[in-house]
C-alpha cells in the first residue's frame, strides 16, 4: 500500500491500494470513531460499491445512512446539496459524525461542501472511485457546487480527514473516464517532472497505477502545502484548464473535463512553441502521449466562441488572465496576459478564427 501524508490546515493520509473500500469502516472507526455516518454516492457508483462500503461501516458499529443522486455534473448543484443536508438532518447526523463521499469528483465536491457547511462543518472521508478523483479532486480541500452561471461558483476550502483510493474500483470505470484521469496525470508531469513524463511514455498508466497515483498526490500535496487557499503557486495546477474549461463550457459539458484539459494543454503548448518559448519537441511528445489515451488535442470550436467562454470563466476576472505556459516538458511558468491578447494565444495555439 502507498501512503501520502498531507499537512495542510488539517493533516490527513491519502492511502492507495486495491481493496481499501471494504476497509472503510475499520479505518474510519479507528481514526474518527463517529457514532453515525452518511454515505453520499451517485446512483451508478452506489450500485457498484455502495453496499460494500455500507456493510463495512455497519460492521464497525457505525450507524450508517445513504444518500444517492443521479450521476453526472448536472447533479453538482444547490438542489442536490440541499437534499443531502436535509437528509443529514432527518438522519440526526451530529457534529461528531461524518460524511463518506464515495465516487468521482462530482460526489467529492458536492458532499465535501455539504460536510464543510453542515452545522458549521463536520468531518468527511473521501473514497474516490475515478482516476481523476484519486489524483486530483479528492485531495487538497476544494469543495463546491455549480450555479447556472458557472462551475464551482459556491464552495469552501475544507480538507477531508482521510482519503481511501481503492484502485480495484478503477476496473469498472468506463475507458473515457479513465482517460480523463490520464489527462490530469499528464498535466502533473508537464508542470513538474520530466522523469515522470518519461515513465508515462515508457509504461502504460494502467500498469503502474499505485505508483502513478501516489506520485501525483505527492505533487499535489506540495502545491497545497505551499498555497492551500489558491492565491499563488497552486495556479500551476491550472495548466491546460483556462482553455479546457472554455471548451467544456462551449460543448455544454458533453466534452468531459479531462478531454477539455487535454485540448487545453495541447493548445497552450503549441502556442508556447509558436512564440519560441518552448521547443517544438515538447508539443510532439505531449500530443503523442495524449493520443495514446485517445484524448483529443484539437479544439472543435472556433476562436470567437472559445474566447468569449474563456473570458467569462471565474478565474479570468479582472484585466488579465494568468496563463500557465510550458517552457519544456516538466517546467512551466506563469504569464499574466491582458484579456485582449488571449485571442492571439489561441491563434498561436492553432485555434482557427
Ligand atoms: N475539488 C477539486 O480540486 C477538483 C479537481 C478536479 C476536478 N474537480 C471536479 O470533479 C468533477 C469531475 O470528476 P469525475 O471526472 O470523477 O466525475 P464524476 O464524479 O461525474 O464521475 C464520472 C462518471 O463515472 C462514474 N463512475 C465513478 N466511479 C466509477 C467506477 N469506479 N466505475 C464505474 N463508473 C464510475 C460516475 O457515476 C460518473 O458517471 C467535476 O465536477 C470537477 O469540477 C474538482
Amino acid at each position: 500500500m502507498k501512503s501520502v501524508r498531507i499537512d495542510a490546515s488539517k493533516s490527513y493520509d491519502v492511502l492507495i491500494a486495491p481493496g481499501l473500500a471494504a476497509e472503510t469502516g475499520a479505518r474510519v472507526k479507528e481514526l474518527l470513531n463517529p457514532d453515525a455516518c452518511m454515505i453520499a454516492a451517485d446512483d451508478r457508483v452506489y450500485e457498484l460499491y455502495g453496499e460494500e462500503v455500507r456493510r463495512s461501516l455497519e460492521s464497525a458499529s457505525i450507524r450508517t445512512s445513504v444518500f444517492t443522486f443521479l450521476h453526472g455534473e448536472s447533479s453538482k448543484n444547490l438542489a442536490t446539496y440541499q437534499a443531502l443536508l436535509e437528509r443529514m438532518c432527518a438522519e440526526r447526523i451530529t457534529r461528531t459524525d461524518i460524511v463518506v463521499a464515495l465516487g468521482g469528483g462530482v460526489t467529492g465536491d458536492m458532499a465535501g461542501f455539504a460536510a464543510a457547511t453542515y452545522q458549521r462543518g463536520i468531518r468527511f472521508v473521501q473514497v474516490p472511485t475515478t482516476l481523476l478523483a484519486m489524483v486530483d479532486s479528492s485531495v487538497g480541500g476544494k469543495t463546491a457546487v455549480d450555479l447556472p452561471q458557472g462551475k464551482n461558483m459556491v464552495g469552501a476550502f475544507c480538507q477531508p480527514s482521510l482519503v481511501l483510493c481503492d484502485t480495484k474500483t478503477l476496473t469498472t470505470l468506463p475507458a473515457e473516464e479513465f482517460a480523463c484521469g490520464c489527462a490530469e496525470i499528464i498535466k502533473y508531469a508537464m508542470i513538474e517532472s520530466e522523469p515522470f513524463f518519461e515513465s508515462l511514455e515508457e509504461t502504460p498508466i494502467a500498469d503502474q497505477l499505485e505508483e502513478v497515483i501516489s506520485t501525483c498526490v505527492a505533487m499535489k500535496r506540495d502545491y497545497v502545502n505551499r498555497d492551500e487557499f489558491d492565491t499563488g503557486d497552486r495556479i500551476f495546477l491550472n495548466f491546460g484548464h483556462t482553455f479546457g474549461h472554455a471548451i467544456e463550457a462551449c460543448s455544454g459539458f458533453s466534452i468531459l473535463h479531462g478531454q477539455g484539459v487535454a485540448i487545453g494543454m495541447a493548445v497552450m503548448t503549441r502556442a508556447a512553441a509558436a512564440r519560441g518559448l518552448c521547443p517544438e519537441s515538447a508539443v510532439e511528445r505531449l500530443v503523442a502521449l495524449l493520443k495514446r489515451y485517445d484524448l483529443p488535442t484539437v479544439s472543435p470550436y472556433r476562436r470567437e466562441l472559445l474566447l468569449s467562454a474563456a473570458l467569462s470563466d471565474k478565474k479570468a476576472q479582472g484585466g488579465t488572465v494568468r496563463l500557465v505556459v510550458p517552457e519544456r516538458i516538466g517546467k512551466c511558468f506563469v504569464e499574466p496576459v491582458p484579456k485582449n491578447q488571449i485571442g492571439e494565444w489561441m491563434r498561436d495555439g492553432g485555434i482557427v478564427p
